[in-house]
């Protein structure tokens, strides 16, 4: 994972590293630094998140040249000194790094072996100090980023500060994101746009072995081949990246706010003019084939499991739903003519990217992208991408993207089956979404309240009450630290109804006709071991006594209508416990590692 700045020739280098490093704490926040050059490289790092970075820095200093680094631990534990950026030994090469490199040990041996000292244990020094190795031989910073570039296995994105070149901001990519923001007079680079935008609105992407530097003039990147290259910039509005919070007091609700303006937007995009708008090789491919295999990880694998039953039940195609960390270890692909939906919010998902290097190897398997990331890493390397639209989502915990990813797969099974009722019954999930924005927050904070101090939760339901049940307890466990449950209904006896003790809340989704009945019978089961229930349920099929009670809606799509319920749930609790929402201990937004 980890979050990386750099500038040359920008006017106000200290506020963009700081607040562009703020914007990528998504990335990570175990740690944060910023390296520039003056009459010499200046480092200052320390422990903790980049809001640390104004009290440790120099209130006013001047440079050309600026790196940053927000950091989430792979190699070493979150210290000051294992803390970017890193310096090589005679202190004239610094440089930042995301990315994990797999054979540091190795080039760490050989380096001690050449009088190398190390104080770290990262695989960064061993990068800084490779590179150092390779100029005082070639004197050359093209040549020993090519001799580097060489040596290095594993992922990498690297902005690099040499006391030689005063004008010059090198980098280095392959496996993990990496952008130059194009300015005029000066020039960026980030691991996404968002530090960036406030500055320029001119992006490059560089591709996996890509090298070269930014000045404040000039752009040169350089291919695997070692061929110069003129990668033409793309132009992204500044709303698309925005990280403004509009008032709210933290991304997360503001992200569970936008869940309705989300699901419209989809359905404007793909549904324009009365028609569903996907490409029809697209529809083509995923119609000829007799198979459809879902990967995906935590929330997104739980969107998948949604998709896949709406694909089973609407379009009677066989699916399977992977959690891709796990498919990587018995790759295969089931069906004769298989295709394949891998969803990611990010598209930078490290898991995702290896399950999707062996898909490929596999001959003339089509795959499909659904994520929110335009020009992602996956996205460079599957058959279609289809995106969410979502908007950014900062909030370490997923909301909206997940609603997303629901309302487009359920917009995608419309689309295969030319069924016009399916958009009807996504615009009819506004209502409710709405409803429980405006009438539902205050008994949902009510609960909240009541299950706050709790050490554990359980969440039931069936069939698609059940797929919301994993992301509500995901949600919960991610963010409130409580220990949660989600179990299908009618699994309970199998075994975890020996866990419901005197006044464990419980709780419950009922949105499903066909299994409301068997459900309420669970209910019993667990209310008479002396669990509190609280139950969720649509109107149709409400009882006295019900908890919170929605508008009746398509109930196969319980991950739009009311996904939001089990979101504020969580925040509530996370707010009440005087946790950080957006920013949860130990995790980060973008999982860029396996
Ligand atoms: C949970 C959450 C994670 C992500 C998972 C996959 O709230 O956000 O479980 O869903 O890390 O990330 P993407 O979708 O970016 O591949």
């Amino acid at each position: 994972m980890c979050g990386i700045v750099g500038a040359v020739g920008i006017n106000n280098p200290r506020d963009y590293a700081i607040e562009g490093l703020k914007m990528l704490e998504y990335r990570g926040y175990d740690s944060a630094g910023i390296g520039f050059l003056s009459d010499k490289i200046n480092i200052f790092k320390d422990i903790g998140s980049p809001n640390h970075l104004d009290d440790i820095l120099p209130s006013s200093f001047e440079t050309e040249l600026i790196i940053g680094h927000t950091r989430w631990a792979t190699h070493g534990t979150p210290s000051k000194i294992n803390s970017h950026p890193h310096l090589s030994c005679n202190r004239k090469i610094a440089l930042v790094h995301n990315g994990v490199i797999d054979n540091a040990n190795e080039l760490r041996t050989f380096l001690l072996s050449q009088g190398y000292k190390f104080y770290s244990d990262t695989d960064t020094e061993v990068v800084v100090n490779l590179l150092e190795y390779f100029y005082l031989s070639s004197k050359d910073m093209h040549t020993s980023l090519t001799l580097l570039k060489d040596q290095l296995e594993g992922s990498y994105a690297l902005a690099i500060i040499n006391e030689d070149y005063p004008d010059s901001l090198f980098m280095l990519k392959k496996g993990s994101p990496l952008m130059i923001g194009k300015g005029k007079g000066f020039n960026l680079i980030a691991s996404d746009a968002s530090p960036m935008a406030k500055y320029t609105n001119e992006f490059i992407d560089l591709e996996d072995y890509d090298f070269g530097y930014i000045s404040k003039k000039e752009i040169r990147i350089f291919d695997k081949n070692n061929n110069l290259v003129d990668r033409k910039p793309i132009v992204k509005d500044a709303e698309s990246i925005s990280h403004d919070l509009k008032g709210y007091p933290h991304y997360m609700l503001k992200e569970i706010e936008e869940i309705d303006e989300v699901v419209k937007r989809a359905i404007s995009i793909y549904h324009e003019d009365n028609q569903y708008q996907f490409d029809s090789k697209l529809l083509k491919d995923l119609r000829e084939a007799d198979h459809v295999m879902f990967i995906g990880c935590g929330t997104s694998y739980h969107a998948s499991l949604v998709g896949g039953r709406i694909f089973e039940i609407c379009n009677n195609i066989p699916t399977t739903e992977y959690i891709a960390s796990e498919w990587a270890f018995h790759p295969v692909i089931p069906g004769k003519k298989p295709f394949v939906i891998l969803i990611s919010q990010s598209g930078e998902t490290a898991d995702l990217i290896h399950c999707l290097k062996i898909i490929k190897e596999k001959n003339n398997v089509p795959t499909l992208l659904i994520t929110n990331t335009p020009g992602s890493t996956l996205s460079r390397g599957v058959t279609y991408t289809v995106l969410l639209h979502a908007g950014v989502e900062v909030s370490v915990a997923s909301t909206k993207a997940y609603a997303a990813q629901v309302a487009l797969l359920a917009l995608l099974s419309g689309a295969l089956s030319k069924n016009e009722k399916m958009v009807v019954d996504l615009k009819d999930t506004i209502d409710v979404i709405d409803s429980i924005k405006n009438n539902l927050k205050q008994p949902i904070e009510q609960i909240a309240e009541e299950i706050k101090d709790h050490d554990n939760v359980f969440f039931l339901g069936r069939s698609f009450d059940y797929f919301l049940s994993l992301e509500a307890s995901l949600k919960l466990k991610e963010i409130s630290y409580i220990h949660s449950e989600a179990y299908p209904g009618g699994e309970l006896k199998h075994g975890p109804i020996a866990l419901i003790s005197e006044g464990l809340p419980v709780i419950v989704f009922i949105t499903d006709p066909t299994t409301a009945s068997s459900m309420r019978s669970n209910i019993e089961e667990v209310k008479s071991r002396g669990a509190k229930v609280y139950v969720v349920a649509t109107k149709s099929l409400s009882k006295k006594g019900d908890a919170l009670i929605v508008d009746d809606y398509a109930h196969f799509l319980s991950g739009v209508a009311i996904s939001s319920i089990a979101f504020y749930l969580a925040y509530f609790v996370s707010l009440k416990k005087g946790y950080n929402v957006d920013k949860p201990r130990n995790l980060a937004k973008s999982v860029t590692v396996e």
